[in-house]
């Protein structure tokens, strides 16, 4: 019998590689993925704890399922819904107190017992939890994928971390920082490759810190490991996120240069441009470092782009400490960039701070920093105009005969194109700048290949 599995992600990429693996590990049980919730037999709501917005909206989405669930059961059927992710981590029993429509609540380490909950629930039990830190490695128990996630996808190479930033609570629902062996990740690279994958971002919450044992018994770090993967044949485009600062170290600078595979786009979070602010957040380095780093990382290749995650309205910050965010933004230079409020997150030490920054404060630095930050990528997208630049096509296009890609900068390029060439790096010549994209030509000829 076939069920039909929904799954809603939130958060960051790591989730979204976690929804592709819980998908992997139902359909040996009969269960399909579907893309709508109507009429799915069992709905998993993958969350995220990062900010209180992220972590509610897994709340109104509990009680817009409510009728749902309601009127399926006056149908004599069961509507499973299981919540897994950060929130699970984080609010574990209390989900089931908020929410009784919830059968499952499972943690981002146990993902692969979900088969064992679905089974007691499916036995007449009223409900499930497992949020553990178990000792054995999750990844041994997941599946390999069978079906090809299409010409990009996702490698979670590192987990956890043990950062301890005082605004974060990635460090309590994810746990030790903990990294994949090589030889694993190398499996699961090529078998990848073999899908038809041809572009890997390689995820850990704190990715750069990557200490995994390699085949010949040693550490290796990221760059190794990089340069290992860069090997395999079918992969024609590497990428890592998310980085610390503290951990690039000259071995993964040094990859930048050396390896052509390797996309010229960093994503390197610096939060603040604030030594006071960046202190009292535990980043461990100051903006002298950062920018020491940056430079560093543009000696060794001069076309790479940088993007970055800020938070403004941490407790204590002044209006100078905000003022120096601005000038390391206009100093560095960004391709893209992130930037939020602080939100005070439960059983952080920064939510117990005392001097909590007024919401209209937050809500007009975030402003003034996202005008800035929004021209500067502006700013780049019209620089590509006119360059020949590298696409990976991914899809088609929402016009007939047009396809969109990837530039190695994360852009989305449309261009037109045929179907054949999904899946193929070729070079594009840009005409224009969209509202979110890039538009351009294939240049001729189009042999151009990575
Ligand atoms: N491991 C990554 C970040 C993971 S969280 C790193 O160290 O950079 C992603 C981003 O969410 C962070 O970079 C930060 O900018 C933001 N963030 C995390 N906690 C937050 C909070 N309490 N309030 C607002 N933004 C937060
Ligand atoms: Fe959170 Fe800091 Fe760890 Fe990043 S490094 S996940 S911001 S605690
Ligand atoms: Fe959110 Fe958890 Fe990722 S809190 S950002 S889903 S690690």
């Amino acid at each position: 019998m076939t069920r039909k599995l929904f799954i809603k992600t939130y958060g960051c990429q790591m989730n979204a590689y976690d929804s592709a693996r819980i998908a992997d590990v139902m359909a040996p049980h009969g269960y399909s993925l579907v893309d709508d919730a109507m009429g799915a037999d069992m709905i998993v709501l993958n969350t995220c704890h990062i900010r209180e917005k992220a972590a509610e909206k897994v709340y109104s989405e509990l009680g817009r399922l409510r009728g749902v669930k309601e009127a399926r059961a006056a149908q004599g059927s069961h509507l499973l819904i299981a919540v897994a992710g950060c929130v699970a981590q984080a609010e574990g029993a209390e989900i089931i107190a908020r929410a009784p429509l919830v059968d499952i609540v499972v943690g981002p380490q146990v993902y692969h017992r979900l088969p064992e909950m679905v089974a007691k629930i499916d036995r007449g039990a009223a409900q499930a939890l497992d949020t553990e830190f178990p000792a054995i490695d999750k990844f041994d128990n997941l599946p390999e994928t069978k079906s090809a996630p299409g010409p990009s996808a996702f490698l979670t190479v590192q987990e956890g971390c043990d950062k301890f930033c005082t605004f974060c609570v990635v460090p309590y629902t994810r746990g030790a920082e903990y990294s994949r062996p090589v030889a694993q990740i190398e499996v699961e690279a090529r078998h990848l490759a073999d899908l038809g994958v041809k572009e890997l971002t390689l995820l850990g919450q704190n990715v750069n810190a990557y200490h995994g044992v390699g085949p010949d018994g040693e550490i290796w770090g990221l760059g190794r490991l990089i340069r290992r993967l860069a090997k395999i044949d079918g992969l024609l485009r590497l990428r890592y996120m998310t980085s610390h600062p503290r951990d690039m170290d000259d071995d993964l600078i040094a990859t930048h240069a050396d390896e052509a595979k390797l996309m010229p786009y960093l994503h390197l979070p610096v939060q603040s441009g604030s030594d006071q602010v960046l202190e009292a957040m535990n980043r461990g380095h100051t903006v002298d470092d950062y920018k020491r780093l940056a430079d560093r990382i543009r000696r060794a290749r001069s076309d790479i782009m940088l993007s970055s995650d800020f938070i403004v309205g941490f407790p204590g910050e002044t209006d100078a400490d905000f003022q120096a965010t601005m000038s390391l933004v206009r100093e560095i230079g960004y391709a893209q960039a992130f930037s939020f409020k602080y939100s005070p997150r439960p059983g952080t030490p920064a939510a117990c701070a005392r001097k909590q920054i007024a919401d209209d404060t937050k809500a007009e630095r975030l402003s003034a920093l996202q005008d800035l930050l929004r021209e500067q990528s502006d700013a780049f997208a019209r620089r590509c105009v006119g360059e020949a630049i590298d696409v990976l096509f991914e899809r088609p296009g929402r016009h007939a005969g047009q396809l969109v890609g990837r530039s190695p900068y994360l852009q989305a390029v449309h261009a037109r194109a045929p179907d054949t060439l999904i899946g193929q790096v070729k070079r594009v010549r840009i005409t224009e700048v969209k509202t979110n994209s890039l538009a351009g030509e294939l240049s001729q000829p189009c042999a151009v290949v990575n």
